[in-house]
């Protein structure tokens, strides 16, 4: 690969231009691969490593274990979402991560219009524009606890909203499971462990993502890379001024 798309829709395949442009509504949720150029996912995962690598921040949130030492009642426990991700704080566009982002095109790449617009095929639904992007990276041992994603106290979100996830495995990742509600139980099972894998979502909706696990041997190397973006539903005449969807790690 020798530049990075400004526009989504050059990162894309023929196969995932054709979803753009004639767009079907896969689902509320979903996982395709082959939908990004084989090169442009070949080249992600060390272009990322080699411009993040050293400003990632660790994000870690034990179960506290005062929910067993202070229970007083059986069965009564409510677990709280747990997770470890490491991320890149892109909150302040002048954050060395939001710099190196900006230079390798990544941060260009997600605001382009052709993100939105795949965005809005892949789900079906007519999204906002002014969205929330990230980016995450998964080493072994890492995960998220069961959660949901909802967020009733913001009105813009509490219907639901739509995250769209891009994610780039090195050869050193063995698997990572995302783990999904159907029908009340918690059995509908992906495979993350792609490289160049679109999923995405409607959410809320109970989901958990399993601890990375690396090859044999290959534990220090290991990385799972997520570029996202989270979209709030297009809003109806004479509805509330836009907002901006909350920009929490979700997979
Ligand atoms: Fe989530």
């Amino acid at each position: 690969m020798k530049h990075f798309p400004r526009e989504f829709e050059d990162a894309l395949s023929a196969r995932g231009r054709r979803l753009l442009r004639r767009p079907n509504a896969p689902g509320r949720r979903g996982a395709l691969t082959g939908l990004l150029r084989r090169d442009f996912a070949q080249a992600l995962p060390a272009l990322l490593e080699r411009a993040l690598g050293d400003c990632l921040v660790l994000m870690d949130e034990p179960i506290p274990p005062e929910l067993i030492t202070d229970a007083t009642e059986n069965y009564a426990e409510r677990l709280p979402k747990s997770v470890r991700v490491r991320t890149a704080l892109l909150a302040s566009r002048r954050s060395k991560a939001a710099l190196r982002l900006e230079e390798l095109g990544v941060s260009a790449m997600l605001r382009s219009s052709s993100f939105h617009a795949f965005a809005q095929a892949l789900s079906g639904r007519a999204l906002r524009k002014g969205w929330g992007t990230q980016v995450l990276c998964y080493e072994p041992g890492d995960y998220t606890g069961p959660h949901t994603d909802h967020h009733p106290e913001e009105p813009d979100a509490r219907n639901g909203y739509v995250d769209l996830h891009l994610t780039f495995c090195n050869d050193d990742v063995a698997h990572q499971w995302l783990v999904s509600e159907q029908d009340g139980h918690l059995t509908e099972v992906t495979s993350l462990a792609t490289r160049g894998g679109v999923t995405w979502y409607r959410l809320p909706f109970w989901h958990y993502t399993t601890p990375l696990v690396a090859k044999r041997g290959r534990e220090a190397s290991a990385r799972r890379w997520v570029l996202l973006g989270t979209f709030l539903d297009a809003r109806l005449p004479a509805s509330r001024p836009e907002g901006r969807a909350r920009g929490r790690p979700t997979k």
